[in-house]
């Protein structure tokens, strides 16, 4: 599987997210990052500004939900028209039922693990997601510092992945910049999220081009 990189739009200028997508041309899927206040203690957006973004750019957009009681709300981003949706573990009651909803409704199922979570109870339901998100900070803020602890994880769970011969794609998210990204990749990440690395820069997409070559290798 080829080198996907998807900045965070989290950093970008909400008053302008229209502008701001289509300074990302480059981007492979654009991260567009769902928070409720409850799940992580920050508030962001909901459906209707995720349909109205879905509807300004042909990029395809992954809905990384930071919320609770995502079981109720995930198949919503669906039909707002994500290409992907990113549901948490540790809020969803149901999982496997969750991700074959996501599948069911057209778009590809993926599951983001917190920092302290473990990857090893979830081995047998690898084969019913399309990508498996290791966050790489706390979730909750963009512009934190990458958890190198973090990596050993990256590691297991590529090597989880590959014993279980599905086709996954592995994404880190947080932190993640030209200081850190290699060290993600060499551990096994193929999907990468940057949200200050890419926003903060002068040339966004001459970011993402240097974080493709770095993650290359
Ligand atoms: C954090 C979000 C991230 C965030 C990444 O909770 O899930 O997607 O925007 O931002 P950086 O790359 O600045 O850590
Ligand atoms: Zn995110």
């Amino acid at each position: 599987m080829g080198i996907q990189i998807t900045p965070s739009i989290l950093n970008a200028d909400f008053a302008r997210l229209g502008e701001e997508v289509a300074r990302i041309g480059s981007a492979d899927l654009v991260h567009v990052d769902v928070m409720d206040n409850h799940f992580v203690p920050n508030l962001t957006f909901g459906p209707t500004m995720v349909e109205a973004l879905a509807r300004s750019t042909d990029t395809p957009l992954d809905a990384h939900l930071m919320i609770t009681d995502v079981d109720r709300h995930a198949p919503t981003y669906v039909e707002a028209g994500c290409a992907s949706v990113t549901f948490h573990v540790e809020a969803a009651a149901a999982p496997v039922r969750l991700a074959r909803e996501i599948r069911a409704a057209g778009a590809r199922a993926s599951m983001a693990l917190r920092p302290a979570t473990p990857i090893e109870p979830y081995g047998d339901l690898l084969g019913e997601l399309d990508m498996v998100l290791l966050m790489t900070v706390e979730p909750g803020f963009g512009g934190q510092s990458f958890l190198d602890l973090v990596v050993p994880k990256i590691r297991r769970t590529r090597a989880l992945l590959d014993a279980h011969g599905v086709e996954c794609r592995l994404q880190v998210d947080g932190g993640v910049s030209p200081e850190t990204i290699e060290r993600c990749a060499e551990a096994g990440a193929d999907t990468f999220v940057a949200g200050s690395a890419v926003y903060s820069a002068d040339d966004p997409d001459a970011m993402i081009a240097e974080l493709r070559g770095l993650a290359e290798g």
